[in-house]
């Protein structure tokens, strides 16, 4: 088991992708710190979860948005743990909507939560990190480098956490701490509930992605425990896109529309079968 022996610290990582990240890094051979802010009922039951698989788990509630309990939530791991190897910056908070309407305090929160509260962390926590050669793990969004409708709030600060980990995997490295990013399309979680038109974005995902499906919290989890292995030791202030695909370019059939559109992803299908089986000849 690649991560036998090592403790990881998952931010929000009781439900939905944090969720996902701590299962598999658990099913990986880590001992899991669970942290959440409110939900204490989920943060319990995934900690059952992970402690059905063997492995140990300590559930830290703390709200990120404040320095304070990011303060509280450190010194927990130091002094309750004692260890820490990996640290994935998963939870997040934005507002969606008109930028021309976006309050001061979802703008702030986003800032702080997203990316102050890494830096915040790692602060607190580089000494134990590089003691064990540890790494560390931004989750970001392609809504950092592409725009949606609703989405400035969380694109601005996920471009900022991006920046972040590429300055701390260049300041960082030589105290043999490891830091990439890893930046995501639309997956399948409670936070899509936020956008005004979520199966819009079921769509958009079904229709972009060559793989012609939404993403699931699974689909990161593995490449996240891999980015913490020693064989992603070469990988250094990087942000991976895991997006299924759907930002590498355009099927212009889609742009069709009505009859037109259907036959002519008829034709499409017909002359890739043909393709296809000239090819087995
Ligand atoms: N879902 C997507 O389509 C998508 C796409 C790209 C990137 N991402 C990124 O992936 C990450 C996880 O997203 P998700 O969809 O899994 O989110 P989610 O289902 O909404 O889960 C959020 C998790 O973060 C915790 N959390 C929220 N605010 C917090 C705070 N202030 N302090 C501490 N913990 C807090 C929640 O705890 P409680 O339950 O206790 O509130 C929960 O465990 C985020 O960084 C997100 O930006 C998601």
């Amino acid at each position: 088991m690649k991560h036998a022996g090592k403790i990881a610290l998952v931010t929000g990582g009781s439900r939905g992708i944090g969720k996902a990240i701590s299962m598999r890094l658990a099913e990986d051979g880590a001992d899991i710190i669970l942290n959440y802010k409110k939900d204490s009922a989920t943060a319990a039951e995934t900690a059952r979860e992970i402690e059905a698989l063997g492995r140990k788990t300590w559930v830290f509630q703390a709200d990120l948005k404040d320095d304070k309990a990011i303060r509280g939530l450190c010194k927990s791991i130091k002094q309750e743990v004692g260890q820490l190897d990996i640290l994935v910056h998963n939870a997040a908070f934005g507002t969606m909507g008109n930028i021309l309407r976006m309050g001061l305090y979802s703008w702030n929160a986003a800032m702080a939560i997203n990316v102050t509260a890494l830096l915040r962390m790692t602060q607190h926590l580089a000494p134990m990190l590089g003691d064990r050669n540890g790494h560390i793990i931004g989750l970001s969004s392609i809504g950092a480098d592409m725009t949606f409708s609703e989405y400035a709030c969380i694109g601005v600060s996920k471009a900022a956490l991006e920046s972040l980990c590429r300055y701390l995997a260049f300041e960082l490295a030589p105290l043999g701490i490891h830091c990439n990013a890893v930046s995501a399309g639309p997956i399948k979680t409670r936070a899509l509930d936020w956008f005004q038109y979520p199966h819009a974005v079921d769509n958009y995902s079904e229709v972009k992605s060559p793989l012609s499906r939404v993403g699931r919290p699974k689909d990161l989890a593995g490449i996240v425990s891999f980015l913490c292995t020693p064989d992603a030791d070469w990988i250094v202030g990087q942000t991976l896109r895991a997006d299924g695909g759907i930002s590498m370019g355009e099927n212009f059939l889609d742009w069709l529309e009505g009859d037109e559109k259907t036959e002519a992803k008829a034709k499409q299908a017909t002359e890739w079968e043909s393709a296809v089986e000239r090819a087995r000849k």
